[in-house]
């Protein structure tokens, strides 16, 4: 596994994913019963009388956290632990429990044979069906109404993750279809990939909702709005299966790392994400913006996006050419 879970988890949503992943494991080895400190037990009911926004109250990562219900969580036959914090009411899985957990209950791709371009398309459109009404993200309150999916090759090698759709893409049902999605159309022509060779999707699938009056104004998804459509990331990454993954900007980054990120500090390696090589790189809309700053500080951020490319080329076996090796380099 990759360095992708380096922080405690405080928020409740991707705790108590593990949480279920766990349990599933439990059940699917035979056990019917697992142990919870009284204290834990008491944690989980005041996360599941959690309304949602209330996440964002937990205990910043860098405090050092309140003990954990114990110092000396229960460890199972498998080594898994979760242990719950009844004061910041989220479960607090540290590198050292996390890391049996994820080995043993957050597994890579499933081990299933591929399957048929036909069976993926209609997988797909299942999972599109089901995320389209999908109750976590619902509940929330904060999202709108229209589902949007995904677009692309559903046998493509390579996956790009954005944060969420804005107006135009709420209004075409279809991911970067505004300015920024015509930025990264150019980006993967000069990878020499089309649009339609590539699977394109978003962290979120409904556009964040602002006020009544939205009329054409995004925001990025909340963590909670993320964690909301995960588990259809999760099945789209097991159906397509492709060999990498692009997550653009800091957003879809952390939606799918869970984890803070900043894309300075995580761009130019390959990370992990479900056994998938990631990469992050910067999202098509922040070089735009950078082009306010004038040609030579937007190129040298274009730059940098294009060596994150470079190495994603390499990584899918696509050519590269002297020429693409000089794209964004400044004039000598
Ligand atoms: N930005 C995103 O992250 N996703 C889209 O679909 C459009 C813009």
């Amino acid at each position: 596994m990759s360095d992708a879970i380096s922080e405690p988890i405080l928020h409740p949503l991707p705790a108590l994913q593990v949480l279920a992943e766990y349990l599933e494991v439990q059940a699917r080895s035979g056990k019917s019963r697992v142990f919870m400190r009284p204290e834990a037990r008491e944690a989980l009911r005041e996360i599941c009388r959690m309304k949602p926004g209330r996440a964002h109250r937990a205990a910043p990562a860098s405090k050092p956290h309140a003990s954990p219900v114990s110092s000396t969580p229960p460890a199972t036959e498998q080594g898994a632990v979760v242990s719950l914090d009844a004061k910041s009411a989220s479960v607090v899985v540290t590198r050292s429990v996390l890391a049996p957990v994820r080995s043993v209950s957050v597994p890579t791709l499933p081990q299933t044979p591929p399957l048929s371009r036909e069976e993926r398309m209609a997988a797909l459109d299942a999972l599109a069906k089901r995320a389209a009404d999908s109750p976590a993200a619902k509940a929330l309150g904060t999202l709108r109404e229209r589902m949007v999916f995904s677009t692309g090759d559903p046998e493509a090698g390579l996956m790009l993750v954005g944060e969420a759709p804005g107006a135009q893409e709420e209004q075409m049902g279809e991911p970067f279809v505004g300015p920024a999605g015509q930025l990264l159309d150019r980006i993967l022509k000069a990878m020499g990939l089309e649009r339609s060779a590539v699977y394109i999707s978003n962290v979120c699938k409904f556009r964040p909702s602002t006020s009544a009056d939205q009329g054409t104004k995004n925001r990025k998804p909340t963590l909670p709005e993320m964690l909301s459509c995960l588990e259809y990331v999760h099945e789209e990454l097991a159906i397509v299966r492709p060999r990498a993954i692009v997550a653009l900007g800091a957003t879809a980054a952390e939606g799918l790392l869970q984890r803070p990120v900043t894309v300075g500090s995580v761009r130019g390696r390959w990370l992990d994400c479900r056994g998938v090589p990631l990469m992050v790189t910067y999202h098509p809309s922040y070089l735009l913006h950078r082009e306010a700053d004038g040609p030579v500080a937007a190129q040298a951020e274009k730059r940098k996006c294009w060596e994150d490319m470079l190495k994603v080329m390499e990584q899918m076996g696509l050519p590269v050419s002297a020429k693409h090796q000089a794209y964004f380099l400044p004039k000598s």
